[in-house]
């Protein structure tokens, strides 16, 4: 089982279908070295459907070229990533039209040839590293092609919290960025396939208001896949289950903004500023766990109210009041070890995929991105376009390593989903004032005071955490 975010580029197995066309590809990293190419390939060689390929190709950078140029003034975050159109380019058509998508044409394309073939979009990597790609590594590209997945008013189970255009957010380019990975592709978000996947198991997002988020998210990418009628969706207590009828499969949330047990369990009323936790005591939440297919963990919000956290001594039920202060980190270290030994008690790694997702960063200050003018997240309709200005959000990243290595140092095979530098980039998409507060929407007189009332912690839907679960689904699909 992989540890880190590692994954074969089901792209890679279309790519090594045609080495020659690929190989042409690859010399032609931008309109530039495609004419270059056009000219040597007309002279040296005659074949006249490699002409035409070329033409073609030669005409179709011609069309674009001013928006790439455009684009990479304005969106390149990153360095080299091969680019979906350019495989477009190379015959490797998918279900949507390239065009209009923003890419780095004028970078390098890396050598394909490099990436080993595939044999089978379901195969679990049997072999080296250099087989699988980082999907964390990479960058923002603009695609209003592909994206959104869904409409907003197209999903009829999203909350009036993250629906920010029907609260009155103008702009809605932030549902329109793709995460384009640097050595391959995302695979494509099939909802039909995760179903069958999920055909008679169960899959439960296990966390706090920010997996609760990515649950809603899910639940709008697989629902429009299932009739009217076929899905249902119940809340009770600290379960959120979304049940799609033809495949008896859920994709529920469970509320433990800790994980561990504590004073903030109750999924309503649970706006408390003093925070308790009992570090030790997980079962009263993972007893709710057992036998579910796939667990999706995440904790990290509650974390942030305070320096130190209080860890009980004792327990709630038998009205212990007694706590110790311990640094939040060391405390963390400690949930996330119960946690893993939780995991490793009560789960069978043949029956249970188990993923971690890294924590989701805030936007509180704007001029930590250099908009000393701004105010919190709020107004802003761009990505962080200077990479160094994302160092400094505020993310606590010793909690961040603290998830990473117990991920990694535990026995049973737990994914870890790495989406905290990528999503940093992202102060376009917090729902800001354009959400709830205490259950009822902004008025008109709080949406202008984003100082007090902004969200800049949450995110619209459609959105960011689609990505998230573009990691989640290319981790369920290339298991076995
Ligand atoms: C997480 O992903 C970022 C890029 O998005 C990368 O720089 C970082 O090294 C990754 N960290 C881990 C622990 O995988
Ligand atoms: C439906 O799925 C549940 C697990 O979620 C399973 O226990 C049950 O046997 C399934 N029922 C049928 C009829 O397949
Ligand atoms: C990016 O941000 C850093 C830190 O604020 C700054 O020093 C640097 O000049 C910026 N780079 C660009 C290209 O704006």
């Amino acid at each position: 089982m992989l540890k880190s975010l590692r994954l074969r580029s089901p792209s890679s197995a279309r790519s090594m279908a045609s080495p020659r066309r690929r190989a042409t590809l690859s010399v032609a990293p931008k309109a530039v070295a495609v004419k270059r190419a056009l000219l040597t390939g007309s002279r040296k060689n005659a074949s006249h459907t490699l002409f035409l390929f070329l033409f073609s190709a030669f005409f179709f950078l011609i069309f674009f070229y001013t928006d790439e140029i455009k684009s990479l003034a304005d969106y390149s975050f990153g360095t080299a990533a091969r680019s979906k159109y350019q495989k477009d380019l190379a015959g490797e058509s998918r279900n949507t039209p390239p065009a209009g998508i923003s890419s780095a044409v004028a970078d390098p394309v890396p050598e394909r040839t490099q990436i080993p073939p595939k044999v089978e979009a379901n195969r679990r990597p049997a072999a080296a590293a250099q087989d699988e790609c980082e999907l964390a590594v990479g960058r923002w590209v603009f695609d209003d092609v592909s994206y959104p997945l869904y409409k907003e008013h197209e999903c009829q189970f999203l909350t009036e919290q993250v629906t920010c255009i029907r609260n009155g957010r103008p702009d809605d380019s932030y549902q329109k960025w793709r995460w384009q990975p640097r050595d391959c592709d995302m695979p494509r978000f099939d909802a039909k396939a995760l179903l069958e996947r999920l055909r008679g198991k169960r899959l439960m997002f296990v966390g706090d208001s920010l997996n609760r988020n990515q649950w809603e998210s899910m639940v709008c990418l697989v629902q429009s896949a299932i009739p009217q009628g076929r899905k249902t969706l119940v809340k009770k207590g600290s379960f959120n289950v979304f049940r799609a009828e033809e495949y008896n499969a859920t994709v529920e949330f469970y509320w433990a903004p800790f994980l561990v047990e504590s004073n903030s369990d109750d999924p309503q009323i649970h706006s408390i500023r003093d925070r308790i936790i009992m570090a030790d005591s997980i079962a009263k939440h993972g007893k709710h766990w057992k036998g579910v297919d796939y667990l999706i963990f995440n904790t990290y919000i509650w974390w942030m109210n305070t320096a130190k956290m209080k860890l009980l001594r004792g327990s709630f039920r038998r009205g212990s009041r007694e706590y110790d202060l311990v640094d939040r980190p060391v405390a963390y270290r400690r949930v996330m070890a119960t946690w893993a030994s939780w995991v490793q008690r009560n789960l069978d790694p043949k029956k249970t995929m188990v993923i971690f997702m890294s924590l989701s960063p805030n936007h509180m200050r704007s001029k930590d991105w250099g908009n000393p003018k701004g105010v919190k997240c709020a107004m802003e309709t761009m990505p962080i376009a200077n990479a160094s200005q994302t160092a400094r959000l505020g993310t606590d990243w010793r909690l961040f390593r603290a998830e990473e290595e117990a991920t990694r140092a535990m026995r049973f095979p737990a994914a870890f989903i790495n989406i905290t530098k990528l999503s940093q980039f992202r102060k376009d998409a917090h729902t800001s004032v354009h959400t709830l507060r205490q259950g009822k929407l902004l008025t008109a007189e709080q949406q202008r005071d984003p100082a007090t009332y902004a969200d800049c912690i949450h995110w619209c839907l459609p959105g960011l955490p689609d990505t998230w679960n573009e990691f989640v689904y290319a981790r369920i699909v290339s298991r076995p």
